[in-house]
């Protein structure tokens, strides 16, 4: 770059382009990040799977625990029920989406925190998303394997897109945002359900709903009807650059996490727009 006087100028390969030009960022953004944490695999619990309680979560505690000495764990929290409940209250006091978003964060944390508190003897600890984003490998450093829970929920708080007046960006796509950001190898959704079905399993057509064993996020997006995580993690899916599949398994059933941490092919896998590696 030729330098004029007076001008400071910053040799840069997009120092004189505009960011929206994309035959010139191309050549320098198109390019596939880095995998900061490839060690790292990422599990999502639901929110409904805490719901249950103790029959749920005690047997779900023990998989985890016997999971602790093979991965480095990320062991992310969805908001469930409790989070639908608050919705309904601020929707009814007519709260903007910005103000529902960090409630039903809230109720992610909780549940994070009360899967930390029965893993506390084997050394797991809730961490808030600020230390996550930054701090994710010196935690899992110190005893190499081992796992780190946190929220699953999106930090998106007052810079939720107003497109709905409930939050569009929930804990599915956060897991999966935080996931591929990290380049962590694998995430695991685990749901109350087998995996991703053609009808929801528990709605009125339940008897003849049909387990779907793989699918791509194109044809998910184009299953019309309810699916057992947020819509918007699909389009996300689309732009994803490590997490080429995800696995959706049921979380009531002992052995489902474990064998899809095995890479068995265990519920649905869906797959993403990231190419496989
Ligand atoms: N196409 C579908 N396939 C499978 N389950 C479905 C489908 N459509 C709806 N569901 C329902 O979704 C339910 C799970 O709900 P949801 O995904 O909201 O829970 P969760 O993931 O535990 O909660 P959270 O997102 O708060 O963590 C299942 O019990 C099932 O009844
Ligand atoms: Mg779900």
């Amino acid at each position: 770059m030729a330098n004029t006087p007076g001008i400071k100028h910053i040799n840069s390969a997009l120092a004189r382009q505009t960011l929206l030009d994309h035959s010139t960022t191309d050549p320098v953004a198109g390019v596939r990040p880095i995998q900061l944490l490839p060690w790292l695999k990422v599990i999502k619990i639901g929110g409904r799977i805490m719901d249950r309680g103790k029959d749920a979560i005690l047997p779900l505690v023990d998989e985890l625990r016997k999971l602790l000495p093979e991965y480095r764990m990320l062991i992310l929290t969805g908001a469930g029920i409790r989070a639908r409940h608050v919705f309904a209250v601020g929707l009814d006091l007519g709260l903007p989406v910005g103000s529902l978003a960090p409630l039903a964060a809230s109720e992610a944390g909780q549940n994070g925190h009360i899967l930390a508190e029965l893993l506390a003897q084997d050394f797991v600890a809730y961490v808030d998303k600020p230390t996550i984003t930054t701090q994710l490998g010196i935690h899992l450093a110190n005893s190499r394997v081992g796992a780190v829970i946190g929220s699953a929920y999106p930090p998106y708080h007052h810079h939720e897109f107003p497109n709905q007046r409930i939050p569009m960006h929930r804990s599915d796509t956060g897991a999966f945002l935080l996931a591929d950001a990290v380049g962590a190898s694998s995430l695991v959704i685990v749901e109350d359900v087998d995996g991703v079905y053609d009808v929801d399993p528990n709605g009125p057509e339940g008897k003849s709903a049909k387990l779907i064993s793989e699918a791509s996020y194109t044809e998910l997006a184009k299953q019309k009807g309810t699916l057992p995580f947020d819509r918007m993690l699909l389009e996300v899916m689309a732009n994803a650059r490590h997490i080429s599949s995800v696995q959706v398994v049921n979380g009531l059933i002992p052995g489902r996490i474990t064998a899809a941490m095995r890479g068995q092919h265990v519920g649905t896998v869906i797959h993403t727009g990231a190419p496989v590696k």
